[in-house]
């Protein structure tokens, strides 16, 4: 474990600990943790993916996760609004907080958790609905029905995700016949629409031509103004540069958790160093 990842249990969030002094005497603002992990292993029946990951996730910034395939990366992003125990056989142990709340306790609301830590696949899967209703799908559930309060989150949201240009005027059509790039970024605004905390995305543009990836990478940098990104990548070269915080997985274990800059350039582990130059995965 390098020394950068390495995290004080037990460690208490008090507000006044978050703020430290830099060499002027001033006070610097740090980074709130919107979730924190704690020793988390999880297993798929008799088969353990994760192995006592320890990691805290920062508020309004961008987190990859990278590694070789089958390392963990989707398995861990999925535990995060405890989607991966759809899979029956799935067993957790440890601890996840968000927002200092415990989402593994019994009286968590999932519906809740899942509202606020939203996800976004690597397939776009829109609804074979229209834009409108696919965006307003989200709020419809949660009881809106008038239609101006719809409209209003529909453009909203939309433009959030940066495609309220290209499609205004076809919000009617079936989001089936709009290009890959376009699906993905209706799925971001399906995932606006209910005014999440957390976007956890799995390979979003693994599946998308190099404009379209632009556009998507170009509107994580500005959803993070708003929202904490988690973002799985197996391109390395995107993580960098849209990252702030880098997690290299390996075999179910967190190696790595630094700043991106730092990780890419100055890498702590030597396995984090023999992924990054290329020497594997
Ligand atoms: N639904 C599942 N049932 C059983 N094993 C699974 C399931 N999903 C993933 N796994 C296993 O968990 C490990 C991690 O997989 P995954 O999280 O998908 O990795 P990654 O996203 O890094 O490619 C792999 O060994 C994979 O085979
Ligand atoms: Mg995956």
């Amino acid at each position: 474990m390098s020394e950068v990842m390495v995290k004080k249990k037990n460690n208490t969030v008090n507000k006044a600990s978050k703020r430290e002094e830099n060499s002027f005497g001033l006070q610097k603002e740090k980074a709130n943790h919107i979730i924190e992990v704690n020793d988390l292993n999880l297993w798929y029946g008799s088969d353990q993916a994760l192995y006592e990951v320890n990691m805290d996730v920062p508020e309004k910034q961008v987190t990859a996760i990278i590694g070789p395939s089958g390392c963990g990366k989707s398995t861990f992003l999925k535990t995060l609004n405890r989607m991966v125990e759809m899979v029956p056989v799935v067993k957790t142990s440890g601890s996840i907080k968000y927002r200092d709340q415990e989402i593994f306790n019994r009286k968590y609301k999932q519906e809740y958790l899942r509202t606020k830590v939203g996800m976004v696949f690597q397939k776009p899967n829109p609804f074979p609905k229209s834009v409108y209703d696919n965006v307003a799908y989200g709020p419809r559930i949660h009881g809106i029905k008038k239609k101006e309060i719809l409209d209003q989150i529909v453009e909203k949201s939309l433009k959030g995700a940066a495609i309220w240009d290209e499609l205004k005027d076809r919000l009617h059509e079936n989001a089936y016949g709009l290009s890959g790039g376009q699906q993905q970024r209706v799925c971001i605004a399906r995932a606006l629409a209910v005014e999440p905390d957390v976007i956890l995305m799995d390979e979003p543009t693994s599946a998308l031509d190099p404009i379209s990836t632009a556009k998507v990478e170009e509107l994580v940098q500005e959803l993070k103004e708003k929202y904490s990104i988690i973002i799985v990548t197996h391109n390395m070269q995107q993580a960098a540069r849209i990252s702030d915080k880098t997690a290299f997985f390996l075999n179910g274990e967190l190696i790595e958790f630094a700043d991106t800059d730092h990780l890419f350039q100055n890498p702590q582990d030597k396995r984090t160093e023999d992924y990054i130059t290329g020497r594997f995965g």
